[in-house]
This record gives structure tokens, sequence and C-alpha cells, in this order.
């Protein structure tokens, strides 16, 4: 059974839940959910076309037929790289590897959003 200062203790909590949210707090929730959004897209392009290679959670190797393997991008080798080299990387390619360019396939904000996802495996 509730007890009337767990009760108490609730209604001040649901007050405050309801109370009038600040313009900043307003704002970082938009912003919150904004992240959010993109990280969530950047998850389902990496696994639409990324996944194959770099596979799972991009552990690499999953597809390591081709030479050079595919590389692990969790590893600190890959996350130190700048998000200007691994952009352009996603964006050209690496030419003479099985790393094709995005650049047709991807959008500005695709191949931000799966960057950001990238960024989220770091290990
Ligand atoms: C056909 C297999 C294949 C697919 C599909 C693929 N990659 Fe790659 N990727 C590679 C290989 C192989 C390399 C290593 C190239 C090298 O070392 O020359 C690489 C390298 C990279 C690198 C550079 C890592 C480093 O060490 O600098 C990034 C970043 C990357 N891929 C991201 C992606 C993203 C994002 C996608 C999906 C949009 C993708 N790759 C799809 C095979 C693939």
């Amino acid at each position: 059974m509730f007890t009337r200062s767990t009760v108490l203790a609730l209604s001040v909590a649901l007050a405050s839940l309801s109370a009038a949210p600040t313009t900043a707090g307003q704002a970082d929730d938009a912003q919150a959910l904004r992240d959010h959004y993109e990280l969530q897209d950047g998850k389902r392009l990496y696994e639409e076309f990324c996944r194959f290679c770099h596979g799972e959670q991009g552990k690499g190797k999953a597809y390591n037929q081709v030479s050079p393997p595919p590389p692990d991008l969790t590893t600190p080798a890959v996350q130190r790289k700048s998000n200007a080299e691994l952009g352009n990387i996603i964006h050209d390619g690496e030419p003479g590897s099985p790393m094709g360019a995005w650049k047709w396939t991807l959008s500005e904000q695709d191949k931000r959003n799966v960057l950001l996802y990238i960024r989220s495996l770091a290990r």
C-alpha cells in the first residue's frame, strides 16, 4: 500500500513534471530528439549499405573475401581520424580497394548520420 508520504512525494514529482518548461529546456529537448533521430537514421543506413562488409556494429571482417579486408570501424586506429577524413573516405571511397564511393548514393545528411553512427560505436 502507498503511504501518505509516498502519495505526497508522487504528486510533487508529477506537479514538477507538468510545470511549464523553460525555453532553453525546450530547445535542449528538440536538439536531443534531432540527435536521436539522426543517430537512428545513421544506423538504418549503415545496416542497409555498410554492414555487409564492415559487420554487425562495425566490428569488421563480415565480408573478408576482399583485399584488403574491411577494417573494424570501432578501433582507435579508425576513430582517431577526423570527421573530415572519415567523411572524405565515405564520400570518395578508397581508390583501388573494395571501399566504394557513396557520393552518388548518400546525401550530405545521410553521410553525416552514418558517420554519427560509426562514432557511436567507438570503443
Ligand atoms: C564492399 C565492401 C564495403 C562496403 C559495402 C563498405 N565498405 Fe567501407 N571499407 C571497405 C574496405 C575494404 C575498406 C578499407 C580500404 C583500405 O584500407 O584501403 C573500407 C574502409 C572504410 C573506412 C575507412 C576506415 C579507415 O581506416 O580509415 C570507412 C570510414 C568506411 N569504410 C565506411 C564505410 C561506410 C560508412 C559504408 C557504407 C555507407 C561502407 N564503408 C561500405 C569495404 C566496404
